[in-house]
This record gives structure tokens, C-alpha cells and sequence, in this order.
């Protein structure tokens, strides 16, 4: 009698302890710890929490857009605060093609324009989640989804995001897959999509 008890007591214990855990690990601040730059001399200084961005992003590129960081890198006081902020500019028709942001959610706030965003869920499941906004709309990227933004009028758009990290990082699909370097076994690639093995190279010889 006195051992069930114990071992009820101990179960209750465990429990208890499963229950008041946190939801999942920290994750890390970066892909790599070296060094953070971190405070300098001039204490009460607004410097290490302001960024002026010199000018608009460029989307003379093959995207047409151009995302424009602001993050710890950019803002030093935005160590150890788990949030920072991007700008991206898309010329019309131009695409910030399908990535995901390893460490971060992802809300994001329309400007100017109009865009067709969209996310994909996880395997097995991959609903696509899409919708056209237009200013004023805010979208909600979910944690390391693959999601793409496009920008489906004749004029450039401008949108915000905030992420939940103070450096979330970003691999975008096609650049990391097609222009790795050096690049992925072209046999990998077209067993991966289903394609010709030439396809995969003139495919990665344009990255
Ligand atoms: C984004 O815009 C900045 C500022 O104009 C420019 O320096 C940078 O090269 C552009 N990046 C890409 C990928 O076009
Ligand atoms: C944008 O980038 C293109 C290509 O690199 C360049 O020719 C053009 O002068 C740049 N525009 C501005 C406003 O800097």
C-alpha cells in the first residue's frame, strides 16, 4: 500500500513537472555564436536603438523585390528582445519568392500596393493558405513556414513585417536548393522535384 502510494505521488510529481514546462526549447539567436557586438562607450545614447535606412530598396534584380533588414545587426539594443522588423519593396509583378525564417513568426502589414501572399503547412498536410491584401491588411506568417509574397498590381508596393526574433534568418527555397555552393548532386535535385537531370542543371546554372 505504502509503495502505491509512493509511486502515485512520484507519477503526480511528474505530472506536474510536464505540465509546467515550457512549450519548447529556446532557440538559438543566430546560425552561429560568434561575438555580438554589444555595448561601446556613450551609455545614455538613443544610437544603439535608431536606423535611418539611406534609401528605398532597389528591385532592379531578377525578383523585383528587395528586403531591406532591421535587425540586431542594423540595431544593437535589439540583443536578447526577440522581436526586429524588415521593409520590402516590390517592383510591379515582383516576387519575394518562397523562404522561411528558421527562428522566427512573422506578422506583416501592407503599405502600398496590392500583393497575393501566401504560407504552406508542414508534411504531411501542405495546405496552401492564400489571400490578396491590399494597404492596411496585416498577414501572419507562422513559425518556419515556407510563405511568398507577390505583387500583383502595375505599381511598386511596399510592405512591414515584424519577426519574433531579434535576428530570425531566412533561406529562400530556390536559391538554397538550386545555387547552393557547391551545388547539390544534380541526380539528388531531379529525383527530389521529378525532372530531368539536364533541367536541374541549366535550372542551377542560373543561380
Ligand atoms: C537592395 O537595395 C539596396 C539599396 O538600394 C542595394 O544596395 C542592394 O544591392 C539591393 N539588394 C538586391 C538583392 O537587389
Ligand atoms: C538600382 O540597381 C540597378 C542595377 O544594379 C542600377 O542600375 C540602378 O542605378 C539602381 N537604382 C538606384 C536608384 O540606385
Amino acid at each position: 500500500m505504502q509503495r502505491i502510494r509512493s509511486i502515485l505521488i512520484a507519477f503526480g510529481l511528474f505530472a506536474f513537472a510536464c505540465s509546467s514546462a515550457s512549450a519548447y526549447d529556446p532557440s538559438p539567436l543566430q546560425d552561429f555564436c560568434v561575438a555580438i557586438k554589444d555595448f561601446k562607450n556613450g551609455a545614455c545614447s538613443y544610437r544603439r536603438f535608431l536606423f535611418r535606412p539611406k534609401q528605398a530598396g532597389n528591385t532592379s534584380n531578377p525578383d523585383g523585390s528587395n528586403v531591406t533588414m532591421i535587425n540586431v545587426d542594423q540595431i544593437l539594443g535589439l540583443n536578447t528582445l526577440s522581436i526586429s522588423l524588415v521593409r520590402i519593396d516590390y517592383a510591379p509583378y515582383g516576387v519575394n519568392p518562397p523562404h522561411t525564417h528558421p527562428r522566427g513568426s512573422e506578422i506583416l502589414l501592407v503599405v502600398e500596393g496590392t500583393l497575393y501572399v501566401g504560407f504552406v503547412m508542414a508534411n504531411p498536410t501542405h495546405c496552401l493558405f492564400t489571400k490578396i491584401l491590399n494597404p492596411g491588411d496585416v498577414f501572419v506568417f507562422p513559425f518556419g513556414l515556407i510563405h511568398f509574397q507577390f505583387n500583383i498590381g502595375k505599381t511598386a508596393a511596399v510592405a512591414f513585417a515584424g519577426l519574433s526574433s531579434q535576428n530570425a534568418g531566412v533561406i529562400t527555397m530556390a536559391k538554397a536548393v538550386l545555387g547552393s555552393n557547391p551545388p547539390i548532386n544534380p541526380d539528388v535535385v531531379a529525383k527530389a522535384f521529378q525532372l530531368n537531370k539536364n533541367v536541374v542543371k541549366y535550372l542551377q546554372s542560373r543561380y
